[in-house]
C-alpha cells in the first residue's frame, strides 16, 4: 500500500491529533504517504476532494502537532448513506483517482455506521475517537442484546435493549476507552471542584450538566470533582428519591453539588433535556437543556418555604442554580493518557491496512496482565441483528441507583484509566503556556489559516 486516505469525522476531541499523528509517524516508517482529507466524508462528497498531504517525502507536516487538541484537517457530521448507490460510486471513483488504496476514518459510532459501506469498494479501518466513550461493546455479545419494533406511523424503527444479565468483567470489554474521555473528564471534574467552592460559600444547590448523550461515562467520571449526586442517562430519575437525597445533603453541608448527564431521562424514558415546545420573541426553538429541567422539577418539589424555614434563601429559584461544562470539555491540549493512546491507535490503523484488513476497528483494551494494550476487533461485530451500530452505554453494575453514585465496579472502572493519566509534562504546560506575554502581545493564530495553503484538489494532483 502506497497511500492512505485519512479523515476525522463528528465531534472533535482533544485527542485527534495525537491519532493523525500516530497514523503519520508509523506510514512514516512504512513509507507509505497519506493524505488528509479536509471536514470528513464532507471532503468526499466534494467532486474536488480537498485535501492536504500530511507527510510529503515522509516527514509530518509542522502542523500535527499531538498536544494540540481538535483537528487540522477539519470535521463534520456529514455521512455516508449506504441507499445512495450512486453517490457511494463517485466518492469511490474519486479516491482511485486520487490513488488512495485505503482509508482510515478516525470517528465514533456514527462514523462507524458511516463508513461500512465504503468497505465493500476499498478497505476502510476505524481509529477511535469520542470524548463520550461510547464507541465500543461492554461484552462480545452485547449487540444481539439489541431488539426493535417499527415506529409510530412508519417511521424508521424503536429499538430497546433486553436488561443486561451478565457480570460485568472488564477484561471482556471491547475498546475499554477512547481518547479524548480522560481529558473531558479532566476538565468536567475540575469544573465541578470549582463549583463546589461557590456552592459552599453561598448555601446553594448546583446542578452541573455534562456531555455525553445517551452514555453515562463522563457523568460518571466527575466522580473525581466529588459530587454529591450524580445522574446518568442509563437510569431513569427517581424524582422522590433525589429531593430525598438533596435534603440530607443540604441539612447536613448547606450545600449540594449534582452532575446531571446531559441525557438522563424520567421514568416514563423521556429526556428532560429535549427541545421545549417552547419559542423566543423571534420564534425560535429554546433548547433548555437537561440541567434547567431538572432545576424546574426541584424547584417545584422542594419549594420556596423549604429554604425559607432554612433561613438560606427565600426562594428555590434563588438557591438552585445550573451550569453546563459545554465545549471546554472536548477542547483544548490532550491529556498524556490520551496522546498516548490516541497515537498507538492511529499507527494500529496503518499496520490494519497495511496488513490487508478491510471493516476492521482499533481497539484500546485492558487486562491483568497486560493493562492497556493496543488490538482490533471486526466492525461488524459492532452491529445489531439489523446491521445497526448502537452507542456503548454504562453496564449496569457500573452505577449505585440507590446511591445515585458511581459504585465499586465503576471506581474500579475509572482508576484504570486516571491513576496515570495526567504527565508530569502537562502540569509544566499549564505553567509555561497560559500566563505568557506573548499570548498578550499577539493576537490567536490559527491552524486553519496555514493548512489552508496546504489544501489541494482532485483536478490540481500531478
Ligand atoms: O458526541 C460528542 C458530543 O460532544 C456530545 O457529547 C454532545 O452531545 C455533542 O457532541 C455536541 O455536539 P455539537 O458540538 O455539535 O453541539
Amino acid at each position: 500500500m502506497k497511500r492512505i486516505g485519512i479523515l476525522t469525522a463528528g465531534g472533535d476531541t482533544p485527542a485527534i491529533n495525537a491519532t493523525i499523528h500516530g497514523a503519520v509517524v508509523r506510514a512514516n516508517e512504512l513509507k507509505v504517504e497519506i493524505i488528509g482529507l479536509i471536514k470528513g466524508f464532507n471532503s468526499l462528497f466534494n467532486s474536488r476532494v480537498p485535501h492536504v498531504r500530511l507527510n510529503p517525502l515522509f516527514q509530518a507536516i509542522p502542523e500535527l502537532d499531538p498536544t494540540v487538541g481538535g483537528t487540522i484537517i477539519g470535521a463534520s457530521r456529514d455521512y455516508i448513506n449506504p441507499e445512495e448507490h450512486e453517490k457511494i460510486k463517485d466518492i469511490c471513483g474519486r479516491l482511485r483517482r486520487l490513488k488512495i488504496e485505503g482509508l482510515i476514518c478516525v470517528g465514533g459510532d456514527g462514523t462507524l455506521n458511516g463508513m461500512q459501506p465504503l468497505s465493500e469498494f476499498l478497505p476502510v479501518v476505524l481509529a477511535p475517537k469520542t470524548i463520550d466513550n461510547d464507541l465500543g461493546l461492554n461484552y462480545r455479545i452485547e449487540p444481539e442484546e439489541w431488539q426493535r419494533k417499527p415506529g409510530e406511523k412508519g417511521s424508521g424503527h424503536i429499538y430497546h435493549r433486553i436488561p443486561a444479565e451478565t457480570q460485568f468483567d472488564p477484561e471482556q470489554m471491547i475498546n475499554y476507552v477512547t481518547p479524548g474521555f480522560a481529558t473531558a473528564v479532566f476538565v468536567s471534574a475540575g469544573g465541578i471542584q470549582r463549583v463546589r467552592t461557590t456552592a459552599e460559600s453561598h448555601r446553594r444547590i448546583a446542578i452541573i450538566e455534562v456531555m455525553g448523550r445517551h452514555s453515562g461515562f463522563i457523568a460518571l467520571g466527575t466522580a473525581y470533582g466529588q459530587p454529591d449526586v450524580i445522574l446518568v442517562p442509563e437510569s431513569a430519575v427517581d424524582v422522590d428519591l433525589l429531593v430525598e437525597r438533596i435534603k440530607q445533603f443540604y441539612e447536613l453541608q448547606k450545600n449540594v453539588v449534582i452532575v446531571c448527564g446531559e441525557g438522563i431521562v424520567d421514568k416514563q424514558g423521556n429526556e428532560l433535556g429535549v427541545e421545549k415546545a417552547s419559542t423566543d420573541p423571534s420564534g425560535n426553538i429554546i433548547l433548555s437543556g437537561a440541567a434547567e429541567a431538572l432545576r424546574r422539577v426541584l424547584i417545584e418539589r422542594i419549594g420556596d418555604k423549604y429554604f425559607r424555614d432554612l433561613r438560606r434563601g427565600e426562594t428555590a429559584r434563588e438557591v438552585i442554580f445550573t451550569r453546563k461544562v459545554g465545549h471546554s470539555q472536548r477542547g483544548g491540549r490532550p491529556l498524556q493518557f490520551d496522546r498516548f493512546y490516541a497515537g498507538l491507535l492511529g499507527s494500529k490503523a496503518v499496520d490494519l491496512l497495511v496488513e490487508g484488513r478491510n471493516n476492521d476497528v482499533a481497539t484500546l483494551q485492558w487486562n491483568h496482565q497486560k493493562g492497556f494494550y493496543v488490538d482490533h476487533f471486526e466492525g461488524n461485530g459492532f452491529r445489531d441483528l439489523w446491521g445497526h451500530i448502537h452507542a456503548r452505554r454504562l453496564h449496569p453494575s457500573f452505577y449505585d441507583q440507590h446511591q445515585m453514585k458511581l459504585s465499586h465496579t465503576g471506581i474500579d472502572y475509572l482508576i484504570r484509566i486516571f491513576n496515570d493519566a495526567i504527565g508530569a509534562d502537562d502540569t509544566e504546560s499549564i505553567r509555561k503556556t497560559l500566563f505568557t506575554s506573548g499570548n498578550l502581545l499577539q493576537p490567536y493564530h490559527s491552524l486553519n489559516t496555514d493548512m489552508s495553503k496546504r489544501i489541494r484538489f482532485l483536478d490540481q494532483e500531478l
